[in-house]
């Protein structure tokens, strides 16, 4: 798919086909995810890759909009550091969005969907994936073939239109 493609046909797909996506296709979104801006460079991030039917069904329970990971081929948890002030925060959340939009966007080029979900239980989510306590568990990114029609441009998105969105040089 194009960039221009990849973009319009994205969209959140939280029914999956069982086909996994090769080995080869998971590693190219990891590396655009590496890839990802952030905040003077200090990639404060680290990326769980889950693949086992398992462990993806226990992790789809650590918050109720998470159900969709059960039936993923593959999810990346985005872990991050425990932020002290909130400044931090934000700027830590900022770049998870950029590797977020790496990671989605890597995927539909690929044809790949994929679906965001927050984490409620963050000790249950430190239990499945083990990371330490200094650690917190931002977003989990779901993936896998569409189970419902593939990945094609969207004509008519459900957005804003783009003169409501935009302000041309001033408000
Ligand atoms: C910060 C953020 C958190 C989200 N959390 C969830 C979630 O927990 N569960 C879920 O099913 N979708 C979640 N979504 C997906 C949004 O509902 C979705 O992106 C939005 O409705 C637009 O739809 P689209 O992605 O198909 O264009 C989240 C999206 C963002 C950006």
């Amino acid at each position: 798919m194009e960039m221009w493609e990849a973009i319009r046909a994205r969209r959140n797909v939280r029914t999956y086909a069982e086909r996994p996506i090769a080995h080869k296709d998971l590693n190219r979104i990891l590396e655009a995810t590496r890839r990802s801006p952030s905040s003077s460079n200090r990639q404060r991030w680290d990326f769980v890759i889950c693949t086992d039917r398992a462990q993806l069904e226990d992790l789809s329970t650590v918050w109720r909009g998470a159900g969709h990971v059960a039936a993923s081929a593959a999810t990346i948890a985005l872990v991050a550091p425990n932020g002290d002030d909130a400044r931090t925060r934000e700027s830590v959340q900022y770049d998870l969005g950029q590797a977020t939009m790496s990671i989605m966007l890597a995927a539909a080029d690929l044809g790949i969907g994929s679906g965001h979900a927050a984490v409620s239980d963050q000790e249950l989510a430190r239990r499945i994936l083990g990371f330490p306590e200094d650690r917190f568990c931002a977003w989990l990114i779901a993936l896998g073939y569409p189970a419902d029609r593939p990945l094609t441009p969207i004509e008519r998105p459900n957005r804003r239109p783009l003169e409501d969105v935009v302000h041309r040089g001033q408000w």
